[in-house]
């Protein structure tokens, strides 16, 4: 470019930094006075209503949008679509204070100028193990086609890195078929909550990570947080690619200590060492720490799954082979394979005509979310070689039931209400989530089995105790004596 031209890029370039600064400024007003901060949330989730309603409890004022007209007239009779301690509460609190509202259509939530958009939507596999972006781009696509004033758009949900150019492009794209040129930025804030403790997670965060391409919008989005943190520590700013693959490496992390622990209890087995004692030996080393080093049957759930293989996928998708990440997915899969052959091989192969209690069905306590549960593939192999299985959990008992409905699953099994009506009446019953209520069954209440035998694929029994009372029990790295 030649110095006239120069002098003109350099002009044009400084009055877009102008007004996105001025743009910015309705922003910045608002963040001033909590209850003139506006917030759309597209996707009411685990992630979209968890933290609207948090949000909205700090007087922001929220709307969810919904598309699944179930969930949203679930949402409008104060019901929750999924079980989730201290949601209903918060959820009706900020109902009932007018500061979060429901909606079915982007157009109508963007038409009240929110200042920030939060992204929720459902990233599901593909089959090669990637995210499917479908709903990620359908939602920017709308937001593009609807946007009345400058906003800040943010991908909370986990997305491969990369996502938030595409959603930009998208906004972009039908700003320019509106022949609108309204400013807006993106940002990338991954969440970390636990299902099950997401509201709790929510309000007491570890961090809050804050990926974003220019410092004003850092500053926007660190006081849009700052209600929820103790120290401006917690609130870690990067670019948006950081925070897009933080969220995989949070995840993939903490899948890689499950899957380090169950293989460990795989070679226990075969020494004759206590997998739990091995845990508290190194959990003691305060760089190694107790938690996520629990070994059983292995992680479920709607995230360390997906978000393993899409990690490993996007190694392989930038020529950068994740072969630590694609060996934590095939040691999780193998866990339950495993498990399960411990089931056949007690009963020489053949479980036809037993009856088997399964005791747990969601992927992990205090939620009713079964996808990716062991229980699926536990329960599926035993109902295809004949037994008669009887299960229960406290919460998600209605949705396995459904899914076996509409997946038409045919064989023996039935569901029940409680946990006596398994130990009453089976031949042996296999434990595969950690609910409280089965840590507090004593061994003697699994003595009326009629082969006197517990599978444990959650290690919450102290094998002594178990063996004690007569009982055959099989765990996942304690079954000691060799
Ligand atoms: C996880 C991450 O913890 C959370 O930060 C992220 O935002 C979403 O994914 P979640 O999937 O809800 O949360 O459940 P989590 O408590 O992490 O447990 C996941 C699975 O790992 C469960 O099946 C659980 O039983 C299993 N698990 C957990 C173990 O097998 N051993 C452990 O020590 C801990």
């Amino acid at each position: 470019m030649n110095v006239k031209e120069t002098i003109l890029y350099s002009v044009v370039i400084a009055s877009i930094g102008l007004s996105n600064i001025y743009a910015r400024r309705s922003v910045d007003d608002a963040i001033r006075n909590p209850d003139e901060v506006k917030i759309v949330m597209i996707g009411a989730g685990y992630v979209g209503l968890v933290t609207g309603a948090c949000f909205a409890a700090k007087q922001y004022a929220v709307t969810v949008v919904e598309k699944d007209q179930r969930k949203i007239n679930a949402l409008h009779n104060r019901q929750i679509p999924f079980y989730e301690p201290d949601l209903v509460d918060l959820v009706d609190a900020g109902f009932r204070r007018g500061s979060l509202k429901f909606s079915d259509n982007i157009a109508s939530a963007l038409a009240s100028a929110p200042h920030f958009i939060f992204l929720c939507v459902g990233t599901p596999p593909l089959p090669d193990g990637s995210a499917d972006l479908t709903f990620v781009r359908q939602a920017a696509q709308e937001i593009g086609a609807n946007l009345q004033e400058y906003a800040i758009v943010i991908t909370k949900s986990t997305v491969p890195v990369g996502s938030a150019d595409m959603v930009k492009a998208e906004i972009q794209n039908q700003l320019t078929l509106r022949n609108t040129d309204i400013l807006f930025d993106v940002a990338s804030n991954p969440e970390f909550l636990k299902e099950g403790e997401a509201v709790k997670d929510f309000f007491e965060p570890d961090r809050v990570v804050i990926g974003a391409g220019s410092e004003q919008v850092h500053t926007l989005m660190s006081a849009l947080y700052r209600p929820f943190v103790k120290t401006n520590n917690q609130l870690i700013c990067m670019n948006i690619p950081s925070a897009e693959l933080t969220k995989y490496a949070a995840n993939a992390m903490l899948a890689t200590r499950i899957s380090f622990m169950n293989q460990m209890a795989l070679l226990a087995d075969k020494v004759g060492a206590d997998v739990e004692a091995v845990r508290a030996g190194i959990a003691s080393d305060t760089r190694i720490g107790p938690e996520f080093l629990k070994a059983g049957i292995g992680y479920g759930g709607s995230c360390f799954p997906k978000d393993v293989t899409a990690l490993a996928d996007m190694g392989r998708q930038h020529d950068q082979p994740m072969t630590l990440i694609e060996a934590v997915d095939a040691v999780n899969l193998a866990q339950r394979e495993y498990f399960i052959k411990r089931i056949f091989d007690h009963y020489n192969g053949n479980v036809a005509g037993k009856t088997i209690g399964i005791l747990g069905l969601a992927f992990k306590p205090n939620t009713d979310d079964i996808r990716c549960a062991p229980s699926i593939d536990v329960m599926k192999a035993l109902i295809a070689a004949g037994a008669l299985v009887v299960a229960y959990d406290p919460v998600a008992r209605e949705n396995m039931q459904r899914m076996f409905e509409q997946e038409g699953i045919k064989g023996q099994y039935c569901f029940v209400n409680a946990a006596i009506e398994i130990l009453h009446d089976a031949d042996a019953v296999i434990i595969l989530t950690q609910w409280d209520e089965f840590k507090r069954l004593p061994a003697q209440a699994f003595a009326s089995l009629r082969d006197k035998v517990v599978f444990d694929g959650r290690n919450i029994f102290d094998p002594i105790s178990m063996t004690s009372a007569g009982l055959t029990y099989i765990t996942i790295g304690r079954n000691m004596p060799r």
